[in-house]
């Protein structure tokens, strides 16, 4: 047999080796603790006795125990809000007290919590098990529970749950309208009425004055000058001052102030943050084609105006911004005056001639002609022309006694 080699410290061998013990039993014991502690075994406990309360004993034994799980591998989340939320699918307990309370049953119809789980809608996150870190109260997490919670921080003028409806549009961003998301719903109808496209491309489609808004959401709070915003630095709060008054955030931007409504402003803010890369795969993207096309009524109105009297404008592209209601071009969105009387108006309100506004614009028009279109001199003499034509069909008209419909000034 083979001999033991002796301890070099035979005296403190025991000691030591009893100490690693006692380590190992309180750490042991720690550990359990702290799972013991975790809320999920408490809300449980408690969940589990309202059932027996309601429908008793038999009942108490179909609700699952321990970590609950949903693992949806398209979207590659493993949700596991279920294990305190476990009424989600229970009827009997809509009016029970969070976690406690049946999930309202509209979402989940279109939406089976197998197929999307729960952070989809919700944000949070997912795998984890306490209540904070679960719904993202925590540094460095990126999505927050979009809570009505949050919503109340951030002074949401209408619904007070209306954040989630930015991750309802990662899927549903190319919807016109989606039943349940009111705040994005109003947001789209104004990207259309106020003729956001006239400066910047959204999905692919439109103007080059502002940046490209296609994926804006992306933008990391370091990205946001945050200088001149008064109160809470997020980017939330920078895009719902830059909507009710873009100078004031940006003092030389040539966007307009569209005098929006704080409703209006938040909806917008909604909608830009929504637009970020979706990482879904496509069927989980509601809405075919993938895209954002022209209705067929805005193309027809469109070819009409483009054959017609004013063509030039049109397909120069300055009736993106200016009506020019002598040769019934009406700009979807309106932005710039009237071109009909121009040729007066450039003279009263810049103090020159035509010619020297278009061979030296000041303001929008120095960007659109720098950035947007570029007109050879050749193409000015021809707008010039163009604006002259107008101007003479507006003296004609006025001199016929008729008002000229829809011109402003
Ligand atoms: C450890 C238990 C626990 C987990 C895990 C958990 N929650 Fe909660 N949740 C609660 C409790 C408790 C409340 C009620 C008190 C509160 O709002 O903090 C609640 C409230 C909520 C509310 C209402 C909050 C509000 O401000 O209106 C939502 C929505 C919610 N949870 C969603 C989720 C989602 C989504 C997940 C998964 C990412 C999740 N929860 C995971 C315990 C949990
Ligand atoms: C299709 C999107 C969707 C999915 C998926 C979804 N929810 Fe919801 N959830 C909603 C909507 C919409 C509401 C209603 C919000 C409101 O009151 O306006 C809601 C409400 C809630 C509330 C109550 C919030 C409050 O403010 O009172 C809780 C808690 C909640 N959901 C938890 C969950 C959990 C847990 C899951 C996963 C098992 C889940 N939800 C899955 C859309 C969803
Ligand atoms: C992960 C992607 C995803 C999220 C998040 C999501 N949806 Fe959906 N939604 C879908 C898909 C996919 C369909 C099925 C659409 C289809 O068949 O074209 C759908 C269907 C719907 C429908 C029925 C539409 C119809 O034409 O029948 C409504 C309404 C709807 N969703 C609203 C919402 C709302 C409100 C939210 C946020 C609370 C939301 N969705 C979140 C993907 C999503
Ligand atoms: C006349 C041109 C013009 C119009 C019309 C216009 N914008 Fe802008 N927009 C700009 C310019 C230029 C900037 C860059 C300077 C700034 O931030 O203000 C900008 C910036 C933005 C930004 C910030 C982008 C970023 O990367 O920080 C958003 C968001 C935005 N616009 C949204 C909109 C929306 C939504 C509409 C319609 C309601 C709209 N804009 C209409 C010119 C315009
Ligand atoms: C992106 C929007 C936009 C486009 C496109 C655009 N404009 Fe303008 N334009 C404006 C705005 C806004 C004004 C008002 C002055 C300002 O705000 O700086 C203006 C002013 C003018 C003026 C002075 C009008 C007056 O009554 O004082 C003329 C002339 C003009 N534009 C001609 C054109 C022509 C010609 C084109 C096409 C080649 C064109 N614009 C394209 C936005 C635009």
């Amino acid at each position: 047999m083979e001999q033991r080699t002796r301890s070099p410290y035979p005296r403190i061998d025991r000691p030591v080796l009893a100490a690693v013990g006692i380590l190992l039993v309180i750490s042991t014991a720690l550990f359990m603790w702290k799972q013991r502690n975790h809320d999920w075994r408490y809300y449980q406990y408690r969940f589990a006795q309202m059932v027996g309360e309601q429908f008793g004993a038999d009942k108490v034994a179909t609700v699952p125990a321990g970590i609950q799980q949903i693992w949806v591998s398209g979207l590659r989340r493993a949700d596991r809000c279920t294990t305190c939320h476990q009424a989600v699918s229970w009827k009997g307990f809509e009016q029970a007290e969070h976690p406690y309370r049946t999930h309202p049953e509209g979402p989940l119809k279109t939406h089976p919590i197998e197929k999307f789980g729960c952070t989809s809608c919700h944000g949070g996150q997912g795998w984890a098990i306490d209540t904070e870190d679960a719904h993202g109260q925590v540094a460095h997490w990126e999505e927050p529970l979009l809570s009505r919670t949050l919503g109340e921080e951030y002074t949401l003028a209408t619904s007070k749950t209306a954040l989630m409806q930015m991750n309802c549009n990662t899927c549903h961003r190319y919807d016109r309208e989606t039943a349940g998301a009111e705040a994005i719903n109003l947001a789209k109808r104004l990207v259309q009425e106020k003729g956001c496209r006239a400066c910047h491309v959204i999905n692919n489609r439109g103007g080059t004055i502002g940046p490209d808004l296609t994926l804006v959401g992306e933008k990391a709070p370091e990205q946001y000058d945050f200088s001149r915003l008064f109160g809470q630095r997020t980017a939330f709060a920078w895009h719902v001052a830059h909507f009710k008054d873009p100078r004031a955030l940006v003092t030389d931007t040539v966007m307009p102030n569209f005098h929006l409504s704080t409703e209006q402003a938040q909806a917008l803010s909604m909608l830009v943050l929504s637009w970020r890369r979706a990482e879904v795969p496509a069927e989980y993207v509601s809405g075919a084609p993938r895209g954002d096309p022209q209705t067929p009524e805005e193309r027809k109105a469109e070819e009409d105006m483009r054959t017609g009297p004013g063509g030039w404008f049109v397909q120069t592209g300055c009736f993106v911004c200016h009506s020019i209601s002598v040769f019934n071009v009406k700009s979807p969105a309106q932005i710039g005056p009237d071109l009909s009387t121009a040729v007066d108006d450039v003279q009263k309100r810049f103090g020159v001639t035509l010619d020297a506004f278009l061979a030296n614009p000041t303001g929008t028009m120095s960007v659109v002609l720098s950035r947007q279109i570029i007109l050879t001199p050749a193409q000015k003499e021809i707008a010039i022309q163009k604006l002259r034509e107008a101007f003479a069909e507006y003296q004609r008209q006025q001199a016929a006694g008729g008002a000229v419909a829809g011109a402003v000034h």
